[in-house]
């Protein structure tokens, strides 16, 4: 079945414990680590707005509060600034305020993996196709990643992935597609595994956290098993719509950058500060007295 419908709720699953970031996700949620001066999660908003979502829902859980604050309206801090005249600084605040009413969350109250913090969303996203996007996947490019699956979603339906190509021995750290034509943009799936050992893997094309997905992934998540690493996963919910609404991986323009992992989020540290007029002078002086680092942010 085709179901052509607008996507207008993205979902952020948010409840990770962080620990690879650990001590400072000790009291920060991992969302709020800074890339030079934004927050991970601003990131992923400022992208869903991109691609025209208007419902924000955040799965959170014990730990992540200081993520309600940062996404609530600050009137105060707004006001000292206006009567301080710091009118870039008020421009900055303003633009990561969220429209009255746009957010909503939902808790995962155990953690159990991907596929069960989406399946914890269930009420709040209900059956309209919705995206999900995981902020740890920072993805630069001069057309947003999700504003780009949007609008391949029109011609193709049913679930959409983002992909990418993935060294062969990195294929265990992610979901892995199957298709009969890996290299085109966007290619009809016909298997997909979490995290398979590099001999069994069906290749090397890998999903990265950008997803649109139908509502029927909802009800596979609700009859879930354990899977890979004895957890939930999107993955295998996606699977199970190869053959009815279908699966395509699409490969998207831009870089990704893996922010759940340290050599990751300072390669995107790196790559974003270059990439700030503001900074990039004194930033690549300060890069040229300590070593020689190429970087492709610019
Ligand atoms: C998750 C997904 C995996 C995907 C990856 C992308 O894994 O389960 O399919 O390839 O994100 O970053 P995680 O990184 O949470 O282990």
């Amino acid at each position: 079945m085709f179901r052509q419908t607008r996507v207008r709720k993205a979902v952020f699953p948010v409840a990770g414990m962080g620990t690879r970031f650990l001590p400072a996700t000790k009291s920060i949620p991992k969302e709020l680590l800074p890339l030079v001066d934004r927050p991970l999660i601003q990131y992923a908003i400022d992208e869903a707005r991109a691609a025209g979502i208007e419902e924000f829902i955040f799965v959170t859980a014990r730990g992540k509060t200081a993520l309600e604050d940062y996404l609530d309206h600050a009137p105060h801090l707004a006001e000292s600034l206006r009567r301080g005249n710091k009118t870039s600084l008020l421009e900055e605040l303003e633009s990561t305020r969220m429209p009255s009413g746009s957010v909503a969350y939902a808790r995962q109250d155990e953690p159990r993996g991907l596929g069960h913090a989406v399946w914890c969303a269930r009420h709040l996203v209900k059956d309209e196709p919705f995206a999900v996007i995981l902020p740890d996947d920072v993805i630069a490019g001069a057309t947003p990643c999700l504003r780009q699956m949007v609008d391949a979603y029109r011609t193709c339906g049913g679930n959409l992935v983002a992909a990418m190509h993935v060294p062969p021995e990195a294929v265990g750290s992610y979901g892995i597609l199957s298709s009969s034509a890996p290299d085109a943009a966007l290619c009809a799936v016909d298997g997909m595994v979490e995290k398979p050992s590099p001999e069994t893997a069906p290749s090397t094309l890998a999903v990265v956290g950008r997803y649109i997905l139908d509502p029927s992934v909802l009800t596979h998540l609700s009859r879930a098993q354990v899977g890979a690493g004895g957890e939930i996963q999107l993955t295998d919910a996606i699977a199970a719509e190869i053959g009815r609404t279908g699966v395509h991986g699409f490969r998207f323009e831009g870089e990704r950058y893996d922010c759940g992992s340290k050599a990751g989020f300072l390669r995107a540290t790196v790559a974003f500060a270059l990439a700030r007029p503001d900074l990039r002078d004194d930033f690549r002086q300060c890069l040229a007295g300590a070593t020689q680092v190429g970087v492709a942010a610019e």
